[in-house]
């Protein structure tokens, strides 16, 4: 591209609203705050001692009017809790290109996953599009700020400052480290993925895993059959499920300025399912139609059937991307319901059996992470109407209502202690007031959560949405 080409692609960036998930659109909060001893309402347990961590985007300089949240820089919150009182922190992911934006005083990397309309000053960096704005993840006493096409940014657990870059000290081959992860309950290993490992835009994918010590043991190639999106994929204690989603990346589109992904509705997802203890040369396909995905519940193999839990949507959950044409998507064809997919891996069918739970719309979904990869009974997410919680056993689910002007963010489950039986504990979450411009740290008792929240930490302030979180138990 010619410099006169480029800057036709080029116009003044402004503050802009973001387009975020659901047709909605965020502001930029931009604020790094530290508020000690919060406002309390309600009682906070006794047992519940630790820090809370929160990630989301944040754009801290104007952007173009198409630019969207997922372009935003990653900005972490934190409560530390501890004898009933609540300490709120807010810090950027101090990230390369934040860096390179705020020594300039100007956005540098216009668009989400595409240098064409950079600006003229921008630097050439590897990790051009780590905003580290993803998940906020605790593993084994480190801190991680992920974003799904780099690598980890590693965080002071207390401070909140920006370590480093964090690539398995140098041992980590793929350019890509996915921002959901699992760690299997029983080894403590993280187990992990790479899409478009090798920046090819070919569908080239990594299963990366490390011990709990942070090590990296696996890491495995395949090509995905078509190049797709995978944000999360699924672990059970005998097999590993990849899932590309049908949001096609075009090279071409993109030297032209154009988006990263476009939703292509003619594809089915499609679900790759390998033994754990067998190779990605060991991948069977399976194809599911009008089944769209963003994240996984749970995963559990039984007999020679592998039963995946997923939020699934009949169309595009990502209503600022366009699809394949061009055109805009519906946006309530991207409304997810929680659904059972069933893999029969003896029968002849390349399509699971699909089962969506009557009522349990929503998305963002939890566990007691000490039932990842296996049968489980509980299962948590949000929905439009408030806060969720599905038991699998009887499929009956409970809800707290929470609507507009409430905005209700990811949840994460706490156990009471660490025996605790399945689901006893609490759920913490941010919400945010936006007509008030207020938000809270609010917990609920995971098994009433209809009565609503047992106590609140406020803050005075409506903070940026929060992608993802997790909880660090204990005084760090
Ligand atoms: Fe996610």
């Amino acid at each position: 591209m010619t410099i006169n080409e480029r800057q036709s692609l080029y116009v003044q960036p402004q503050f802009h609203t973001v387009p975020s998930f659901y047709g909605r659109q965020f502001e930029p909060v931009r604020l790094e705050a530290d508020l000690f001893d919060c406002q309390i309402e309600g009682v906070f347990p006794e047992q519940l001692k630790g820090t809370f961590f929160g990630l989301g985007p944040d754009h801290q300089y104007p952007t173009f009017e198409d630019d969207i949240i997922l372009n935003g820089d990653g900005s972490l919150l934190s409560w530390r809790i501890e004898d009933g009182h609540v300490d709120f922190k807010s810090r950027y992911v101090q990230t390369e290109r934040f860096t390179a934006e705020r020594e300039a005083r100007k956005k540098l990397f216009n668009a989400y996953r595409n240098p064409a309309r950079d600006d003229p000053d921008a630097p050439g960096l590897m990790q051009r599009d780590n905003t580290g704005n993803t998940y906020a993840w605790y593993f084994n006493g480190r801190l991680f700020a992920l974003r799904e096409d780099s690598h980890p940014n590693e965080i002071d657990p207390v401070t909140l400052e920006t370590k480093d870059v964090f690539n398995f000290d140098g041992a980590l081959k793929s350019t890509a480290l996915s921002a959901h992860g699992k760690v299997d309950p029983v080894t403590g290993e993280w187990w992990a993925f790479g899409m478009y490992a090798e920046r090819q835009w070919a569908g080239e994918c990594a299963l990366i895993v490390a011990d709990k010590n942070a090590k990296l043991i696996r890491e495995e190639y395949f090509v995905a059959p078509y190049p797709g999106m995978m944000h999360d994929f699924a672990v059970t204690r005998e097999h590993v499920i990849f899932d590309i989603q049908p949001f096609r990346v075009d090279e071409e589109r993109m030297k032209k300025g154009g988006q990263f992904y476009a939703f292509d509705p003619d594809q089915p997802s499609l679900w790759g399912i390998m033994p754990r203890d067998g190779s990605t040369s060991d991948i069977r396909w399976f194809r599911a139609p009008g089944v769209v995905c963003g994240h996984i519940m749970n995963a559990y193999t039984e007999g020679k059937k592998v039963i995946v839990d997923a939020p699934a949507a009949p169309g595009n959950s990502f209503p600022f991307f366009t699809d394949v044409a061009g055109n805009p998507t519906d946006i309530e064809l991207g409304n997810a319901t929680i659904t059972r997919l069933e893999f029969d891996l003896v029968g002849e069918s390349d399509q699971p059996k699909v089962t969506r739970i009557h009522g349990a719309v929503g998305e963002m979904p939890k566990i007691d992470d000490r039932f990842a990869m296996m049968r489980y009974k509980y299962g948590f997410f949000r929905g439009a109407d408030g806060l969720n919680r599905i038991d699998w056993d009887t499929l009956e689910v409970r809800n707290y209502p929470m609507v507009a002007p409430n905005v209700l963010h990811e949840c994460t489950f706490v156990p009471r202690y660490e025996g605790a039986a399945e689901g006893d504990g609490w759920l913490l979450a941010v919400v945010n007031h936006a007509a008030t411009n207020r938000g809270a740290l609010v917990v609920f008792d995971a098994m009433k959560i209809e009565e609503g929240p047992i106590a609140k930490a406020k803050i005075p302030y409506s903070t940026h949405m929060t992608f993802h979180g997790s909880f660090a138990p204990g005084v760090l």
